[in-house]
């Protein structure tokens, strides 16, 4: 196996914007300066167990670049007010950045139309308002909504909350040998009684990238809405919501270096002019009175009470740094090194990796024989390795993959091919260390 050093590889970093493919020749290389990148996030540069870590959790949560941080802190140092409602100076500032925000959102997704984008306080959230909103006051008995084995909990609970309120029925596409979604012949499952599909991007397990246009297609022939949960996809490749052509696109801003407490719903602005609101409170009515009120105009209908204005300030510097570096170049970048991962986690013996999808990235599910995930994650701290280990929010995938957990690794545009160096030794001593079968 190829052992290379940070140095090494950081030595050889093109500047010629091209991610070289990745063979059995060696590690790929960012077209940015990795060590440069790696200097903007603080968290990075820490020691653990004495020794510098390897952060390798990006799909639980992103770090956070200095430029995030300062736009946080420069927000409540400056102009930090409540928005929307203030006749002063600083009042107008804190809602100029805030709608700037927004506005940063729509072009980044390239909604047609900044109204769409309503601010949340993360996916799951998101979901929950279309489940609220939008399903109680359309869904009955005998109509049917559809997601798949594929979701994270935030996809599956909010769809079963409502399916149970209303009588509708909520069915399954189930996954294949191979770990992706059965979708040869959908019209199995998207029948004349689907009123709504509800559909993972990319999975937070096995990385997968699920054909989102195919299913939007067909949900479109039955008539159909569709919601994209776009909590993995968004922060590692252009997404373009309107090439999608779906409804409804839920994410959260502290998976693409943003801070905690916002995310994004955007719909379709028809959608949104018919929905009922989700919370009721100041800033989402226009009029009120004893015994009823009317709502204020999009977005804001669905935004009540003060909103997470700091939180979306930093959210717009993340995407910000995100447009910087180019998220095409994310993108590939993230699938060489996850295609890199996988050449070199395969040596290992007794290790199986989880999601064969020739569509697979930044995430690497595996399980080493003999060693439960906890007890391998807990080994890998203590080398300084942070990796995920357990169901991953996602039982019923589990279930499918014939385990109750796995590790997983996941990898962000920061992380250099020589972390997965020492991800691959600190497997191979935790395995020795167990006296396991991948010793
Ligand atoms: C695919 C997917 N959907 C939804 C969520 C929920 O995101 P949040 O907890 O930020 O609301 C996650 C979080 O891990 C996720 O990976």
């Amino acid at each position: 196996m190829s052992r290379t050093t940070v140095a090494r590889s950081n030595a050889a970093i093109s500047s010629e914007g091209q991610v070289p493919p990745v063979g059995e020749t060696g590690p790929p290389l960012p077209p940015w300066d990795l060590e440069q990148v790696r200097r903007d996030f603080p968290a990075l540069s820490q020691r653990m167990h004495g020794k510098p870590l390897v952060y390798l959790d990006s799909a639980a949560t992103s770090q956070k670049p200095h430029e995030v941080i300062n736009a946080i802190t420069r927000h409540y140092e400056e102009d930090n007010a409540n928005v929307h409602r203030a006749i002063y100076e600083l009042g107008e500032r804190a809602t100029a950045v805030y709608e700037a925000a927004r506005r940063k959102v729509a072009e980044f997704i390239n909604a047609e139309d900044w109204r769409s984008i309503v601010f949340t306080k993360g996916a799951t959230e998101a979901i929950n308002l279309v489940a609220y909103a939008w399903g109680r006051h359309n869904l009955g008995p005998g109509d049917e909504i559809l997601i798949t084995e594929m979701e994270h909990h935030s996809n599956i609970i909010p769809w079963q909350l409502l399916a149970r309120d209303t009588g509708a029925t909520l069915r399954y596409i189930p996954i294949r040998d191979n770990h992706t979604l059965d979708l040869e012949d959908l019209s199995k499952y998207i029948t004349g009684r689907t009123r709504i599909v509800a559909v993972v991007h990319k999975s937070n397990v096995l990385g997968t990238v699920n054909p989102v246009r195919d299913i939007v297609r067909q949900a479109r022939e039955v008539g159909a809405l569709v919601l994209v949960d776009g909590a993995q996809s968004v922060p590692h490749f252009p997404v373009d919501v309107q090439a999608l052509g779906a409804d409804f696109l839920a994410f959260s801003g502290h998976k693409m270096l943003g801070p905690t407490g916002v995310g994004v719903l955007y719909a379709k602005t028809n959608l949104l002019e018919i929905m009922e609101p989700f919370l009721g409170g100041g800033e989402m009515i226009s009029t009120v009175d004893l015994q009823g009120a009317t709502w204020n105009q999009l977005p804001w209908k669905f935004e009540a009470g003060t909103p997470n204005i700091a939180q979306a300030v930093g959210l717009g510097a993340a995407i910000d740094y995100l447009n910087n570096l180019g998220m095409d170049r994310i993108a590939r970048y993230g699938e060489q090194l996850t295609r890199y991962g996988r050449q070199v986690l395969s040596r290992i013996p007794d290790l199986t990796i989880y999601g064969h999808a020739p569509t697979s990235s930044s995430a690497l599910p595996f399980n080493v024989e003999g060693i439960h995930p906890h007890d391998l994650a807990q080994l890998l701290d203590q080398e300084g390795i942070a990796v995920r280990a357990g169901h991953h929010c996602a039982q019923p995938l589990m279930r499918c993959l014939g385990v109750a957990a796995t590790t997983r690794a996941s990898f962000y545009f920061y992380n250099t091919p020589a972390e997965i160096d020492r991800l691959a030794e600190g497997i191979e001593k935790a395995a020795a260390f167990m006296g396991g079968k991948g010793a």
